[in-house]
């Protein structure tokens, strides 16, 4: 898989004015843009469409909206989703293997569902105030094999247990946001580290967002930080 392919946008904006100047600098430098809820609340299909045609080689769509709800909602939402041509759909783990399953028979094969497993903005004292024992390498482990064993393609995990899951998983897609480039402010993420080491660690697919948005160059940004992945999976 080229470097660019191994790249996700965050493509995190509140409207399409605002996300449809970003995405024309960034989406010819990527191979795939992710679409969040804060985008998606708002411009629904249209972020969908604007992504697909953004450029010649359309970008692949990576739909994160975090699903988390009854089985057959959640199989519905999925089976919506594939129709408007999304390749990656996010749900939650901790909606059980039920959710899950459901999750994967509403995608069908040409959409791919990755199980969100602990969020990246987590430590482990928020995970103790939710109730949960586990620490969160641990918890990320359980909630992997679960996701996995339902039928999930992959799943979402912190550059910080990419590697501990890889070793579980072989054939899992492992997708890392908390990427930072060295030097580049954490935000409200806690748990980070930078495009190489999550590479090297096992990450198929490395979600950045601010750290693109806010550079002076969004579109070199995008650029510097493949060229990044790329030297970590010695292609340079
Ligand atoms: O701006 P930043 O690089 O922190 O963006 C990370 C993106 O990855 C956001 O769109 C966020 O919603 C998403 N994400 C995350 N943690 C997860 C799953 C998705 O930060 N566990």
């Amino acid at each position: 898989m080229a470097a660019r392919d191994r790249l996700a946008f965050a493509l995190d904006a509140p409207d399409l004015a605002r996300a449809l100047p970003l995405l024309r600098r960034v989406a010819p430098e990527v191979g795939v843009v992710k679409v969040g809820l804060e985008l998606f609340v708002r411009a629904g299909p249209d972020a969908i469409r604007a992504v697909r045609e953004a450029t010649d080689r359309a970008p692949r769509v990576f739909l994160d909206l975090k699903l988390h709800d009854i089985p057959r909602t959640v199989e519905r939402a999925a089976a919506n989703a594939a129709a408007l041509g999304v390749e990656l759909l996010t749900v939650h783990a901790a909606g059980g293997a039920a959710m899950l399953g459901a999750a994967c028979s509403g995608a069908g094969d040409a959409c791919r569902i990755v199980a969100v497993t602990a969020l990246t903005s987590l430590g482990a004292p928020d995970l103790r105030a939710l109730g949960v024992a586990d620490e969160p390498a641990a918890w990320v482990d359980r909630l992997t094999d679960l996701a996995i064993g339902a039928g999930c393609a992959g799943i979402v995990c912190s550059p910080l247990e990419a590697a501990a899951v890889r070793a579980r998983h072989r054939g899992a897609l492992i997708v890392t946001p908390g990427v930072r480039p060295a030097g580049a402010p954490s935000g409200d993420q806690a748990r980070t580290s930078t495009p190489e080491d999550a590479v090297r660690a096992g990450a198929d697919l490395v979600v950045v967002g601010r750290p693109i948005h806010e550079a002076t160059d969004p579109g070199e940004a995008a650029r510097g930080i493949v060229r990044s992945i790329a030297a970590a999976l010695g292609e340079t």
